[in-house]
């Protein structure tokens, strides 16, 4: 995902310094040029040793340390990163930054960095509150870096409090965020669904199905790279909701019914890829059902087809995307549906086909419009997410 890129991770004088060593090993595997610049107070919490040996190069703390190539060319490694990443950020540096101080390595090349820089500040609950501080990070923030708050939690004196160095996986989404071109989703309001359902039968018991959201999590999360608002409305799952998504976690057909009826209207794409149960029991039992002797009945009605109600009432210029899953006769069943559901395109899959459906990583699905049948071949849902995207924005660009 990262091929190509250049991220400078910075890292200062914190306790939390150990926890860069995570992020700097994820940079990595995900492909990237990871340059990690240490001030010389991190170097006492955690030894450079240990990031050149997860990223394979040497990390730069003293601005004249002439073993290096970059020893007096900060600028030069200015000017090929990517991102800057700094966390933790200590109060310290912070202070400087906002004073325009370059002092050092890391400090300098952050002065020189034009490309987007985010910091992660990690101290002391009183320290991140001074207002000295909180008045730095506002100034930052107004010229342009993004600030991610620190966590709130057991800090390294035992004290509880705020000042935490938020989580790798957000760090790595923040930076995922900043580092994803193209930002063609920037001001669109982005409608997703996901997971199953559950239609209650009686407190103890109810009807499923074995969607695990991950197709409908990784689209809410490429369109946020992409630079959309993204609301994912969400079917019980086992998944971590994505960051800097706003998910509405729901239960059953009706409550999903709800909350997207409600939000469908301000919506430029919308991506049902839940499965939606269609039936539910037509009463759910107050008290557990006892078991009895033969053979038992469970009257089932009909849910709202929350797809076809947005195809509907779509507004003008709204995109309007459905899953079908089917078993056979996926394509003519599924163009049925576009028509029928009176919908954009349609993300096929066949259960029957290797590495498509329901708990694997991957998917092979056919997108249906009017106009074309495109098979795509067996992917990742993260890269079939990705080209959705692709074939949703082209039709609304068309529009
Ligand atoms: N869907 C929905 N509301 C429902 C059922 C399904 O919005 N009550 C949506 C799903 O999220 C999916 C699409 O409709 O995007 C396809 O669902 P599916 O149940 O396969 O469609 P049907 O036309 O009902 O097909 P079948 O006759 O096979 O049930």
């Amino acid at each position: 995902m990262l091929e190509g890129k250049t991220v400078v991770l910075a890292v200062s004088g914190s306790i939390a310094a150990y926890k860069s060593a995570g992020l700097a090993r994820r940079f990595k595997k995900l492909g990237a040029d990871v340059q990690v610049l240490m001030t010389k107070n991190a170097t006492y919490f955690i030894n450079p040793i240990t990031f050149e040996s997860l990223t394979g190069t040497k990390c730069l703390i003293d601005t004249f340390d002439r073993n290096f190539e970059f020893s007096v060319e900060h600028v030069a490694l200015a000017k090929r990163a990517d991102l800057v990443l700094l966390a933790p950020a200590s109060a310290n540096v912070i202070g400087k930054i906002c004073a325009g101080i370059a002092d050092d390595m890391l400090t300098t090349t952050i002065m020189a960095c034009t490309c987007p820089k985010i910091i992660a500040p990690a101290m002391n609950h009183n320290m991140y509150h001074n207002p000295i501080v909180q008045d730095n990070l506002r100034r930052l923030a107004g010229y342009g870096y993004e600030i991610i708050a620190p966590g709130h939690g057991m800090l390294a004196n035992g004290d509880e409090g705020d000042g935490r160095m938020p989580d790798e996986d957000l760090l790595l989404e923040a930076s995922l965020r900043q580092l994803t071109v193209p930002r063609d989703l920037a001001g669109k309001k982005v409608l997703v669904t996901a997971g199953p359902t559950q239609e209650a039968i009686d407190p103890v018991r109810f009807i499923t199905n074995h969607s695990t959201g991950r197709m409908g999590y990784a689209v809410a999360a490429a369109a946020m790279r992409r630079g959309a608002q993204v609301t994912l409305v969400s079917g019980p799952t086992a998944l971590r909701p994505p960051y800097f998504v706003e998910t509405v976690p729901v239960v059953s057909a009706e409550d999903m019914y709800q909350a997207v009826t409600e939000r469908a209207p301000e919506s430029d794409y919308i991506i049902m890829t839940a499965a939606v149960a269609d039936y539910r029991p037509q009463e759910a039992a107050q008290e557990k059902i006892k078991k009895g002797e033969g053979p038992a009945v469970l009257p089932l009605v009909r849910t709202k087809d929350i797809l076809a109600a947005l195809g509907q009432n779509r507004r003008p210029g709204q995109v309007i995307c459905g899953f079908s899953m089917e078993t056979e006769e996926l394509i003519a069943h599924s163009r049925d549906k576009l028509a029928r559901k009176n919908v954009d395109m349609i993300a096929a899959n066949s259960l029957r086909e290797e590495g498509a459906g329901f708990g694997v990583e991957t998917n092979r699905l056919t997108l249906i419009t009017k106009e074309k049948t495109e098979e795509l071949p067996l992917m990742t849902k993260e890269e079939a997410a990705g080209i959705i995207l692709d074939r949703l924005i082209g039709l609304g660009e068309e529009r």
